[in-house]
C-alpha cells in the first residue's frame, strides 16, 4: 500500500514515525476518514473543511489542509482504486517534540499522513440492509466532541462493550439524551419528523448527517434539529445511525428491545436511496 507522509508517497510499512510524535503521546491530533465510489471522493471539501475547523480550535500551526483534497486524489490513483470503494484515512498531529504538555516551539512540523484502502462491505451492508442492534452507555468523553481528535479510548471502550454485545454501536447517553455513536451520528423517527441532536460541543458535526438533513428539504421529510430523550426511546418509530462508513444504517433494537416493529422503517429506507442516489450522480 502506497502511504502519504509528510510531502511523500511511500510504501505504508517505509515509513517511520518519531515516538516523540505528540499522537502517539498524547493523542494530540485529528483525522478525517473520507469514502471514495469508483474513485470520487464523496463530500470532500467538507471532510477537509472539518479538519480545518479542527485545526483552528487546536491551534496548529497550519489550518489549512485544501491540499489533503489532492493528496486522497493521488492516494487512490496510486493504489489503483480508480474502480473500487474505498476509504481514505487522512490524519495530522502537532508533530515530534520531547514529551511536555504544552505546544511544541511554533515552527515543529506537524506530521500529516494518509492512505487509502478497499472499504469492505460485507458487515456494512449486512447492517443496513437488516438493521443493527445498539447498546446505550454513559457519555464519559471530553466536552469537545465537535473536534474529531484522534483520542478515542472513550470510544473504543463503548465499541468493544457493544461487540460484546453483539452489535456493532454503543450510543452515548449524556443528560438523558441519546447524543450519537462511536463513529456515527444518530437519528429517530418520531410523528413522522425525523430528530437528530443539534449541532454542539457534544457531538461531532457529521458530514453524513449534515448532508442528510439539507436532503431532507428535498424527500419532503420533515427534520428537527432537537434532543432525543432516551426515555422517549418508545415513541420512535424508527431509529438510524448515518457516517462515512455505516452511510444510513437502521437501529432495529436498544439494548435488546426492538424500535417500533423490530424491522427498518420506511423513512431509513428513503434516505438510503437517496444517498445512493447521491453516491451514483458522482460522475
Ligand atoms: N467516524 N460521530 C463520531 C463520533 C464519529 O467518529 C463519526 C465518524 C461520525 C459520523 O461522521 P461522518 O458522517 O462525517 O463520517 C459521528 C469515522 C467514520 C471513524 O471514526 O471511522
Amino acid at each position: 500500500m502506497i502511504a502519504y507522509f509528510n510531502d511523500q508517497y511511500l510504501e505504508k510499512d517505509q515509513i517511520r514515525l518519531s515516538p516523540d510524535d505528540r499522537g502517539f503521546l498524547f493523542g494530540d491530533g485529528l483525522y478525517e476518514v473520507i469514502r471514495s465510489y469508483k474513485g470520487r471522493l464523496f463530500l470532500g471539501r467538507e471532510h477537509i473543511d472539518r479538519l480545518n475547523y479542527g485545526a483552528r480550535h487546536l491551534q496548529l500551526n497550519t489550518t489549512d489542509f485544501s491540499f489533503l483534497e489532492t493528496v486522497s486524489r493521488e492516494l487512490i490513483q496510486r493504489n489503483n482504486l480508480e474502480d473500487e470503494d474505498a476509504t481514505v484515512y487522512l490524519q495530522v498531529t502537532r508533530g515530534a517534540a520531547l514529551r511536555s504538555h504544552p505546544f511544541p516551539d511554533a515552527d515543529t512540523p506537524l506530521n500529516i499522513y494518509g492512505t487509502a484502502q478497499t472499504f469492505n462491505h460485507t458487515l456494512a451492508r449486512k447492517y443496513q440492509d437488516e438493521g443493527a442492534g445498539v447498546i446505550t452507555l454513559s457519555d464519559n468523553r471530553w466536552a469537545r466532541c465537535d473536534m474529531k481528535t484522534t483520542s478515542l479510548t472513550a470510544n473504543v471502550l463503548a465499541n468493544q462493550r457493544a461487540k460484546e454485545k453483539g452489535c456493532p454501536e454503543a450510543i452515548f447517553i449524556r443528560d438523558g439524551v441519546m447524543l450519537e455513536g462511536t463513529h456515527s451520528n444518530f437519528m429517530a423517527v418520531m410523528d413522522n419528523t425525523l430528530v437528530t441532536a443539534p449541532l454542539s460541543n457534544y457531538i461531532l458535526g457529521g458530514i453524513t448527517r449534515n448532508h442528510i438533513v439539507k436532503r431532507c428539504a428535498d424527500l419532503g421529510i420533515a427534520v428537527e434539529e432537537r434532543p432525543i430523550f432516551e426515555k422517549d426511546a418508545h415513541l420512535c418509530t424508527e431509529m438510524m445511525v448515518t457516517g462515512t462508513t455505516t452511510e444510513v444504517t437502521p437501529v432495529i433494537t436498544v439494548n435488546g428491545k426492538p424500535v417500533g416493529d423490530g424491522k427498518p422503517g420506511p423513512i431509513a429506507r428513503k434516505l438510503q436511496a437517496a444517498l445512493s442516489a447521491d453516491i451514483q450522480s458522482l460522475g
